[in-house]
């Protein structure tokens, strides 16, 4: 793991961005993943307006959204599907070649895991995949106790994202699942980002870093990464 403590958020997110540039130019048909959720807000907003000025080329590249509350549309307010089309593909004055976003409230939620897993088997392996911590150190929605050797699947909330869900959609949604890409996915991405900020994730970062390899802290898997990096910000990097 390649440990990266920024000063602050502003510059965690220049700082990923950075990174998956480099891989794009490397790779330019590759496949790129943002997670949703606050913490790359700031990531994707800079890669679009990087895109959008020619800096980066993603005319050749393709995405894939890593995970999406079960349930829920890209319509729905806090889901990751509004964050992707928002935040990220609607910002893009210079598309990618293509994009999957994951629909958590297809009629038929299996066929949309095999779709995942379809779509990232055709384009990729997957060549950046930025990522976010849970508080209970999940990876999408890799929760505690995932098989490392997963594909995509469907799994339950464990009570910890339970509680924390509401911050993106207060009372609206009670999700019971999550739908992801699995950590075989994730472990198989050429590049991996592991972003993180504030005070808040500092325990569970410190985890997932120093801490054994174990599902119990689905990040941890990833100090088995060749290229992974771990970009914080002061606070969520204080122990590190
Ligand atoms: C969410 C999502 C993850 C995200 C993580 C951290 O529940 N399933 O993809 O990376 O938890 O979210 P946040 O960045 O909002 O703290």
């Amino acid at each position: 793991m390649k440990i990266i403590v920024c000063k602050d958020y502003e510059e965690m997110s220049r700082k990923a961005v950075e990174l998956v540039a480099e891989s794009l130019r490397e790779t330019p048909a590759g496949l790129v993943s943002f997670a949703g959720g606050e913490t790359p807000l700031g990531a994707v907003h800079a890669f679009a307006d990087q895109v959008n000025a020619g800096e980066i080329d993603i005319s050749r590249a393709h995405y894939v959204s890593l995970d999406e509350w079960v349930g829920l549309s890209d319509t729905d307010e806090g889901s990751c599907g509004l964050f992707n089309r928002v935040e990220l593909l609607g910002r893009l004055e210079k598309p990618f070649a293509g994009a999957h976003v994951i629909n958590g409230a297809a009629a038929n939620i299996e066929d949309e895991r095999r779709a995942l897993d379809a779509y990232i088997a055709q384009h990729g392996p997957l060549t950046a995949s930025v990522l976010g911590i849970g508080m209970n150190g999940h990876l999408g929605f890799n929760e505690d106790g995932v098989d490392f050797e997963s594909d995509a699947h469907i799994i339950p909330l464990s009570d910890v994202t339970k509680r924390v869900m509401t911050k993106y959609f207060g009372e609206k949604f009670h999700p019971e699942y999550g739908i992801s890409q699995g950590l075989r996915q994730i472990m198989a991405a050429k590049r991996v980002i592991l972003i993180a900020n504030g005070a808040h994730k500092a325990e569970i970062l410190r985890q997932a870093v120093r801490g054994e390899v174990t599902n119990r802290v689905p990040a941890s898997i990833l100090q088995q990464h060749p290229d992974c990096y771990v970009v914080a910000d002061a606070a969520a990097g204080a122990g590190l």
